[in-house]
């Protein structure tokens, strides 16, 4: 028969400084991609479906609520640092008379994987353990805590970096700051803590030698439990965790050329047989469907680019594209631009807030702002969408089929018919039927047997 899980309630401790940073910002508001690191830890622990979730806040705890704020959780304040077992002794008026298991995570632990933890939580059910922690066996421990061991991977005592003795710091089994503990028992022990050591700090560490059973779980990828601590552990961590995300699509079928020089954000989509060009920067919701070929160069946010598209050179924000689309090289698409199927947006065009029909081209040096396309239209070189009276923007709509000729420049609001030709160089200030030809520039004037003064005899 099946027993009933015991409850599970999440602690993320983030109250620390991060003192090693050397920054403003406390570190668990450092960026790792597009999420702070303590978003990144909440995001893990949310896939356990908890049923208490706490954030341990301290050091600039208002900034740290603020990026928060729209999550289910409870806030905990720790009003000093006095260290990670005093940060969890604040739980224990939250958590009286909770009889399940409490899973403390420390904030800058980024690259934990869901299944890594849930491998943790299964492991310490079928002991039955006081405490389940993870470990992993590293070539250079220092910076962390060594988990000492007897029979059958019981814990003995964690002894942290600093209180090692010359042959406990070769010891390689590191503690990785990721914990699960029956709360009863560790409620027990938490009162009982004492700040004896080096930094004078109450580690949640020497609760595990209080505790009846405590067990390490070797998680066999050791950067996972890679902890941040300063800048460069940060950007380690960021090109660790763009390898995986790349070594992820790559098996999914995604031809990366030099992934090296490509980033990709772990909230992208991409579909198999997408060929991701050198220099490529790929960010927030965008989706790639397959067949597209992107890059070299560019950079791709919250927008997706239909089947078959290629992009080149180029940056898209927040817009649409269709399918068989070609862009760039240099074009800028922005603010919600919606491309049809087959269109062709080209060298040195800047789009913003357009929607432009199937089958449409602007292929050279333009500015098409606020405005809306048919189907099939073609805008000439240098045309420019006048959308700015110097106070407010307004909109330009052109008809299927229309033409703007090179140079012409559309003063908004104004709507073109479809089927018009505009003839080059048109300053266009009114509105323009269907079928026809607008012409709005001087005539140009010839004079005879003209010639410069200088040149008079
Ligand atoms: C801690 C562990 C160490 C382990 C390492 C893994 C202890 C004593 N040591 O060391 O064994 O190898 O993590 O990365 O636990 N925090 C608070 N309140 C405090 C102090 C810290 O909330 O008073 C938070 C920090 O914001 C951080 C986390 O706890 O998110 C860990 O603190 P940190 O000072 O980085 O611990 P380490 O020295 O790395
Ligand atoms: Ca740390």
């Amino acid at each position: 028969m099946n027993q009933r899980n015991p409850a599970i309630a999440v602690a993320t401790l983030a109250a620390g400084k991060g003192t090693r940073m050397r920054s403003q910002l406390p570190k668990v508001l450092h960026k790792l991609g597009a999420l702070t690191l303590v978003e990144r830890t909440l995001d893990t622990a949310q896939h356990l479906s908890p049923d208490r979730c706490f954030a341990i806040v301290g050091y600039a705890r208002e900034r740290v609520r603020e990026t928060l704020a729209d999550r289910e959780i409870e806030f905990v304040e720790q009003t000093e640092q006095l260290g990670t077992g005093h940060a969890v002794q604040q739980l224990l008026p939250y958590l009286e008379g909770f009889q399940g298991d409490l899973l403390v995570l420390n904030a800058d632990v980024p690259l934990l994987r869901e299944s890594t933890l849930q491998t943790l939580v299964r492991a310490h059910r079928t002991k039955q353990a006081a405490a389940t922690l993870l470990t992993a066996q590293v070539t250079d421990p220092s910076g962390y805590g060594r988990v000492i061991c007897g029979v059958d991977a019981a814990v003995k005592e964690i002894v942290e970096d600093r209180d090692c003795t010359p042959a406990q710091l070769s010891h390689k089994r590191i503690n990785g700051g990721i914990y699960c503990f029956h709360w009863p028992d560790l409620a027990k022990v938490l009162p009982q803590l004492s700040s004896n050591n080096s930094q004078q700090e109450y580690y949640l560490t020497d609760a595990i030698a209080m505790l009846p059973s405590a067990y390490a779980v070797d998680v066999p990828d050791a950067q996972e439990l890679q902890g941040i601590n300063d800048r460069l552990q940060l950007a380690q961590a960021y090109t660790a965790l763009q390898q995986r995300i790349k070594e992820d699509w790559m098996r999914a079928g995604v031809t990366f050329v030099d992934p090296n020089s490509t980033t990709v954000a772990d909230t992208v989509q991409l579909e198999p047989d997408c060929i991701i060009e050198p220099q490529t920067h790929l960010r927030g919701s965008t989706i790639v469907r397959t067949g597209c070929q992107i890059g070299p160069n560019c950079l791709i946010e919250n927008s997706s680019i239909g089947a078959n598209s290629r992009v080149l050179y180029s940056a898209i924000a927040d817009s649409q594209i269709g399918e068989g689309v070609t862009i760039g090289p240099f074009a800028h698409l922005r603010d919600n631009v919606v491309v049809g199927d087959r269109c062709r947006i080209g060298n040195f065009v800047e789009v913003k807030q357009t929607a432009i029909g199937p089958d449409s081209n602007a292929a050279h040096l333009s500015y098409l702002g606020d405005a809306s396309l048919g189907r099939q239209v073609n805008i000439g070189a240098g045309t420019i969408t006048a959308n700015f009276d110097g106070k407010e923007k307004h909109p330009t709509i052109i008809g299927d089929r229309s033409k703007t000729g090179s140079n012409s420049v559309l003063v908004a609001p104004i709507e073109i018919g479809a089927d018009v030709t505009i003839a080059a160089g048109s300053t266009l200030t009114e509105s323009v039927p269907d079928d026809c030809l607008a012409i709005a520039r001087s005539r140009q004037t010839v004079k005879q047997d003209w010639r410069p003064r200088s040149k008079e005899t």
